[in-house]
């Protein structure tokens, strides 16, 4: 193994007993093993518990990228930060921005659930709203556009740019330090998809310990990443309707799409079975963690990443009345995901697998061709 794994650990291994302040309760966050519903007794899989973290996954990287950002001089002392995001890295930025000294704008779109916005507020940020999807690339290019508009506005401002900043794979490395101390071993790693950050960098760091890691990207229905069409998404969080350049597409051994039916079963069924819960993607990743834990041969270590907790997810994946309205209640999944061999096949509305991964835009791919990369 290249790293030094005592020397990381060092750095991250005890929450202190009193934070001084609240960037040092971020990581160190719990597993728990989850099995029925989703697996049989004995055979379940281990989720990392993200949600424990003050607002989420994404405060690793927005802590970490705004540090290096202020450290390489990108971002002035004082100076704002303005990001596109759709509310769990708006939390880690308005951590960040709280932590360093600067005022962050975070541009969003009217699908940002009410409680989101509020919080962020109280949290100090400042929200900007698009109006209206971009023709081709959605509410995620129309805000991405409202970002460079803000941007050529404001002198000084800086734009962390979570979709493409190779800072947000980076962050992940002291998360993926805390699995190989928490689980000793990982065979199977789960975690869904939206900027490409987490999977990929996750991944690469339990590789230089484990090399033979089996990553499983969860995708949502209608998402680009993988080389489906962009449709309409309910789900937030997991998904895409760009390309973004932080995806490790060699990194993965299969995608699997989820639709938003079948994230709400597997969010209700981990509350009512296991008390830790989360949105849209932790019950995308549930259930195809659970499937992995059933397929895979027996003994095989399963990890899964729940990036978040239920609650900004209670007046949707939650409530009765939001989820009949979307048709959303009373379908459970069926025990396995329908197999397609390529990604762009047909259009998939309910999970899917498939076992060939590529960059549609077919980025990096004569660079991996040539170093014998699948
Ligand atoms: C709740 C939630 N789950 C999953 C993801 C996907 O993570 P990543 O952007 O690291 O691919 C995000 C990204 O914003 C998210 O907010």
């Amino acid at each position: 193994m290249n790293v030094p794994l005592r020397e990381t650990l060092g750095a991250h291994a005890a929450l202190p007993a009193v934070a001084r302040h609240p960037s040092q309760l971020v990581g160190r966050t719990p597993v728990l093993w989850i099995d029925e519903p989703f697996a049989p007794p004995g055979r379940g899989f281990y989720a990392k518990l993200e949600g424990a973290n003050p607002g989420g996954i994404k405060d690793r990287p927005g802590l970490h990228m705004i540090r290096e950002a202020r450290r390489r001089g990108d971002l002035r002392p004082g100076t704002p930060i303005v990001e596109s995001s759709s509310g769990t890295f708006a939390l880690g930025l308005a951590l960040a921005g709280l932590t360093h000294g600067h005022p962050v704008t975070v541009v969003t779109d009217p699908g940002m659930e009410p409680s989101v916005l509020r919080l962020l507020t109280t949290l100090g940020a400042y929200v900007d709203q698009v109006a209206v999807p971009h023709r081709d690339g959605g509410w995620q290019q129309a805000r991405r556009e409202r970002v460079a508009e803000l941007l050529a506005r404001t002198p000084g401002a800086y734009c962390p740019d979570q979709y493409h900043n190779p800072d947000n794979v980076a962050a992940y490395r002291p998360l993926a330090m805390e699995l190989i101390a928490q689980l000793g071993r990982v065979d199977v790693l789960v975690a869904s998809v939206g900027t490409g950050g987490h999977s990929a960098g996750i991944s690469c760091v339990l590789r230089e310990c484990f090399p033979a890691l089996t990553l499983i990207g969860v995708d949502s229905v209608g998402s680009t990443i993988f080389g489906q069409p962009a449709r309409p998404r309910l789900m937030r969080g997991l998904g895409s309707s760009i390309h973004p350049g932080n995806v490790d597409y060699a990194a993965f051994a299969e995608v699997h799409w989820v639709a938003p039916a079948e994230a709400v079963w597997a969010c209700r069924r981990l509350g009512h079975r296991h008390y830790a819960t989360g949105g849209w993607s932790v019950g995308a990743v549930a259930l195809v963690a659970g499937w992995a834990a059933r397929t895979y041969p027996l003994g095989t270590r399963v990890a899964a990443v729940f990036p978040d907790g239920p609650h900004r997810y209670l007046d949707t994946v939650y409530n009765d009345v939001w989820c009949r309205e979307h048709r959303l209640l009373g379908q459970e999944p069926p025990r396995k995901p329908r197999e397609i061999a390529e990604p762009d096949a047909c259009v998939v509305t309910g999970w899917t697998r498939c076992g060939t991964v590529r960059d549609p835009l077919g980025r990096g791919s004569a660079k991996r061709a040539e170093a014998g990369v699948r």
